[in-house]
């Protein structure tokens, strides 16, 4: 793999306009020289069968503690789940998280508990896994909670930013569901909204709106505690193929998509107005979904399309042109898909400013984008603060009204993974209406404090016990395998 920097000034979209073209190229910009680098073969996670289902989600979600890849799993639906630091091959044997009745199409990982992550799936269920501090040491088949509401396939799964609990499910039925994963509820079901298939779903910075793609080629803002559609763009992208659309920290909205003629479009739109967009780019002619990959904290976003084995980078300001080309990173193999690792989990002291998990047939290759400097002090004008694991708001405050902007950490001496409170569903009395959620909220907050200690060191300690009796297990197989590896060994002739 190899390293290419296309100056700056042969951009890969032309402009409508020469003067806007102009202003690009003498433009200053501290992100002008980031560069991509792949890292060392030993560096990837080898031999993963990566799914091959036809669903254009990015297949792999990262955060600072584990990788997580949709793999291909005979008679059901099953992703990894690798710690960091597990690199080079991925035994056959490796435990997965296998518990859908059909394949994943979507993952995520909370925001706000790095142990804990959703998925979606054909057997129309959601569910939520709670992962063991250290990784999976047998097959995880039971998830925390199921969550059943849609009819068709679930192909969409996204936490909530800044409200801890608050999942978002959208499923080939149109419709987008929103759960308080805490009691195991839907709480809001958003229906008639959506006439087709629902390609993407964005909150905003504070997760008070969100906004889709559908196959219908619109682009809708929502607000859905209120149920409401605030605003609406018809033939955003005017291609057939799928677009994406996510909101940037200023509210306005960046879309990908395909024109008349089939080429691939970036575009920008204020909610404020969305007859026109601010800015169209047009690419080129590749037939790969444009994934947009959104840095909030300076406004940098990268294209990944899949099938391609390039990412483009961009910086968006808030004067014309707007859209700026920094440059391109190019691979000779084409991703399947894409993770990308929160700011939080970045090498500060690398001056790394995004990191990729590109998955190709076989493998997942970290892919690492640096700004090149030459002191080895903090580099603040890099790293603003940034989004932190706290939740802002508990789920009942939020589907009650209330909004919060996510709770800025420093990445000043890095950023260290705490331990995460243990994941719990405490399912309300079924025969609470559900149409008295919003004044029942209050009953809520008490849930944490109920278990007495001594019946929770008991449930520690077994779980403890269990932890050790399947390290045990796995630690007399594989003495097993390597008495069989010598045994063979001995045999070869070298
Ligand atoms: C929407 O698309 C972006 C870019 O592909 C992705 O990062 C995000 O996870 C998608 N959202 C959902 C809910 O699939
Ligand atoms: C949340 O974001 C919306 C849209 O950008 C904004 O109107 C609202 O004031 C924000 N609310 C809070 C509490 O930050």
């Amino acid at each position: 793999d190899w390293v290419c920097q296309i100056p700056s000034g042969s951009g890969p979209f032309s402009f409508s306009s020469k003067d806007k073209y102009m202003r690009r190229v003498v433009r200053q910009s501290k992100f002008r020289h980031v560069f991509g680098q792949a890292v060392k073969n030993d560096q990837c996670y080898d031999d993963i069968r990566v799914s091959r289902v036809t669903w254009d989600s990015s297949f792999c979600a990262v955060n600072p503690k584990f990788v997580a890849i949709i793999i291909e799993a005979s008679g059901g639906g099953a992703f990894l789940v690798l710690p960091l630091h597990k690199t080079g091959r991925i035994d056959k044997a490796y435990p997965t998280v296998c518990g859908h009745t059909g394949p994943v199409l979507d993952i995520d990982w909370c925001p706000h508990n790095d142990q804990v992550i959703a998925s979606g799936s054909e057997d129309c269920t959601v569910m939520v896994w709670q992962i063991p501090e250290n990784g999976l040491v047998t097959p995880m088949a039971e998830p925390v909670v199921v969550l059943e509401g849609h009819s068709k396939r679930v192909g969409i799964i996204t936490w909530h930013p800044t409200a801890r609990n608050v999942l978002l499910s959208a499923g080939c039925d149109n419709q987008v569901i929103i759960w308080n994963v805490g009691t195991g509820e839907s709480m809001i079901t958003l229906e008639d909204m959506h006439p087709d298939v629902i390609y993407n779903v964005s909150w905003n910075r504070n997760g008070s709106l969100i906004c889709t793609s559908c196959k219908d080629k619109s682009i809708r803002v929502i607000d859905p505690r209120k149920e409401t559609i605030i605003a609406e763009k018809e033939k955003a992208h005017e291609g057939a193929r799928p677009m994406r659309a996510i909101f940037l920290s200023d509210g306005n909205i960046l879309s990908t998509g395909f024109s008349r003629m089939s080429e691939r479009q970036l575009a920008l739109w204020n909610v404020q107005n969305m007859e026109e967009p601010m800015t169209v780019n047009e690419m080129d002619t590749s037939n790969g979904v444009l994934l947009p990959f959104y840095d909030a904290d300076t406004n940098v976003v990268y294209l990944c399309g899949k099938g391609d084995s390039s990412i483009r980078y961009f910086e968006i300001t808030d004067e014309a042109p707007y859209v700026h080309f920094l440059n391109t990173f190019v691979t000779k193999e084409p991703q399947r898909g894409m993770g990308y690792m929160p700011k939080r989990g970045l090498d500060v002291n690398k001056c790394e400013i995004a990191r990729f998990y590109k998955l190709h047939e076989r493998k997942c290759e970290p892919i690492v984008m640096t700004v090149p400097r030459k002191s080895d002090l903090f580099q603040d004008d890099l790293y603003p603060d940034t989004a932190g694991p706290d939740p802002t708001l508990e789920a009942e405050e939020w589907f009650d009204g209330k909004n919060g902007d996510p709770i800025l950490i420093s990445l000043k001496n890095g950023y260290v993974p705490g331990k995460n409170r243990e994941f719990k569903v405490v399912k309300k009395n079924p025969l609470d209406c559900k149409g008295t959620k919003k004044t029942e909220h209050s009953s809520h907050a008490h849930k944490s404090a109920s278990p007495t200690p001594s019946i929770k060191s008991e449930a520690k300690m077994e779980e403890i016990l269990k932890e050790i009796k399947s390290l045990k297990d796995l630690i007399s197989s594989q003495e097993k395998r390597i008495i069989k590896l010598e045994e063979q060994m001995s045999k070869v002739d070298l």
